[in-house]
Parts: structure tokens; sequence; C-alpha cells
């Protein structure tokens, strides 16, 4: 595995892929970050734009258009090419297009001679995460998705909003499918400090606030998608934090999809699940304590992912 260097290469330069690439710019992570899409204008007008950005960023990078065979000594490939979802369309509708996309992609990528790790966000993301895994050969811990990473952002914004506390100070998780059937981990969540259930015993004011929460984590991106057409703010900080954690070697523990051999008594699926993130990919999958409610919703949405595995 190439662990050398921090050249990061974004595949798909579409909403999300170009947001991401600003937030990258923008926080100085990585010395040169190469953006590869069919539409060859776009890229060359966002690459000039972004390093006409970057003297007001933390610290340089190397911004620039590029091919597959810039994928040969990168740390980090983020796959955000692929048709994207449209008012009225579920992630899973969009399997079988983007799974022809992929297969031509990660052939490319795996030609150049790539050993780093690959962070997938187009969606349906856990399908493709798992594809990506497959289609490219390289251990599981190599590949990731951005799996519920912008679900549990969702999740602990409207937490913080509900009992205007820091997000930061809240830890809470949405796992499973990032879609229609994740899950919230209530047992597990944590506000400053204290399990939630003692901190709605001190704070009764906020009794019956949390009912609607999980609906509108699940609403988010059909409301976005109605509003303006797509999400990609959100899902490109979140990239960028996976990204983060990987050349930071954090060993930052975020809720991505992660591949399963065993954990949650599930194996051979990539879903969303706190996991443990350093420098070689995954290190580790978190297996929280669930309730029997919340493994019930895990398995449910473990069913649901499973038809849509290529196999
Ligand atoms: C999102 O959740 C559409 O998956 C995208 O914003």
């Amino acid at each position: 595995m190439n662990i050398s260097g921090n050249k990061v290469v974004l595949v798909g330069n579409g909403a999300v892929g170009s947001s991401y690439a600003f937030s990258m710019m923008n926080q100085g992570l990585c010395d040169e970050f190469v953006i590869i899409d069919l539409n060859k204008d776009k890229v060359t007008g966002d690459v000039m734009d972004l390093n006409h950005g970057v003297l007001y960023a933390p610290s340089p990078t190397k911004i620039k258009a590029g091919d597959y065979s810039d994928c040969h000594d990168a740390a980090i490939v983020v796959l955000c090419a692929g048709a994207a979802q449209k008012p009225g369309e579920t992630r899973l509708d969009l399997v079988n297009k983007n799974l022809a996309i992929f297969k031509s992609i990660v052939d490319e990528i795996m030609a150049s001679g790539f050993d780093g790790i690959f962070i997938v966000a187009t969606n349906p993301v856990d399908i493709l995460t798992y594809a990506t895994m497959k289609f490219s050969g390289l251990p599981t811990h190599q590949v990731m998705g951005s799996g519920t990473i912008l679900d549990t952002a969702r999740f602990r914004y409207l937490l913080s909003e509900r009992f205007n506390v820091a997000p930061a100070s809240i830890h809470a998780n949405i796992i499973g499918e990032h879609g229609d059937s994740e899950l919230a981990v209530w047992s597990t969540a944590n506000i400053a400090g204290m399990s939630l259930k003692d901190y709605l015993e001190k704070h009764p004011e906020h009794d019956g606030e949390l009912e609607t929460i999980v609906d509108d984590v699940k609403e988010a991106a059909y409301r976005i998608i109605k509003a303006k057409g797509a999400t990609f703010y959100g899902v490109a900080m979140g990239l960028m934090r996976i990204t983060k954690a990987i050349l930071n070697n954090e060993e930052a523990v975020l809720t991505v999809s992660a591949y399963l051999d065993g954990e949650y008594g599930h194996k051979d699926i990539y879903i969303g699940v706190p996991a443990i993130i350093n420098r070689h990919g995954i290190r580790q999958v978190i297996e929280s304590r669930l309730n029997d409610e919340e493994k019930e919703q895990l398995d449910q949405s473990v069913a649901t992912l499973v038809q849509y595995l290529p196999r």
C-alpha cells in the first residue's frame, strides 16, 4: 500500500466534487490536488478559479487538471462521478447506471498502478463502495464510502439546535444504509458528556422534541433536492473530514461506509457504521452496543442493501 505523500485525486467534478475541491483547498490539507472529469472545460475553469483562492488558504495546494495516470502515486482517490438523484428518485434508483460507470472508472484507476485509499461518495454509496472494493481488488480497509457521515452531521446539527449545545459536544450516530433505511442509535447518544436519557431528565423542557428528528434527517436530502436540485456542501465537508482523518493519521471515529466481516452479525457488505480511520484507511469497525430495536433496524437496512450488491 502507498502511504507516502498526500496527493489527492478527485474523479467527478460535478456539484459534490467541486464543493469537495473547494473545501480541500480551503483547509490546505494536501500538497497536490488533481481533478479528473469528462467535462474538460468545467475542470479547466474550476482549476483556475480554485488556484486563485490558494493565497488565502492556510497552506498552499497545487490544484491541476489530470487524467487517470495521475492516480498511480495518489494517497487517496475520491470518487464523486456518476448520475445524481433527481426529484422523486431514491438513492437506490441510481444503482444500475452508476455501477456501469464505476466499472470503467475503477478499471482505469487500477491500470495506473494505484495502491492508496478509495473514498466513494456517489450514490447509492454503500453499494458503490462494495463495487469499488470488488472491481479494484484492493483490501477492504483501503476502500470506504462516505456512508452516514453526512446523516450523522445532520443529526448532530438538529440535536444541537434543539438543545442549544454545539454539535461537537454531542455524540450521536446515524448508522446503516445512507438512505431511507438508516437509523439513529439513540441508546448510546451522549450530550455534553451525559447520556441522552440523563440529559433529558435534567432538562424536561425538551421532552417530546426528539420525535421528528430522525424523519427530518431522512428527509433532508429530498427537501434540499426539491429546493435547489442537488445537495453538495454538507457531503463535501464530510468527505473533507474523512480525507483529513486519513492524511493526518488521526485514528478518528467517523461513520463511514465500512466493510463488515462479522461485526453486528453481518458479513460481506459495506454499510454506515462508526470506524477508526487512520493513514492505512479503516483500522477497525466499532461495534457499538445496540438495543433490540436498533439491531432489528440495522438488520433491515442490511437486508435492503444486500439485494442490490453486484455479486
Ligand atoms: C444526501 O444525502 C443526496 O445522498 C445525498 O445529501
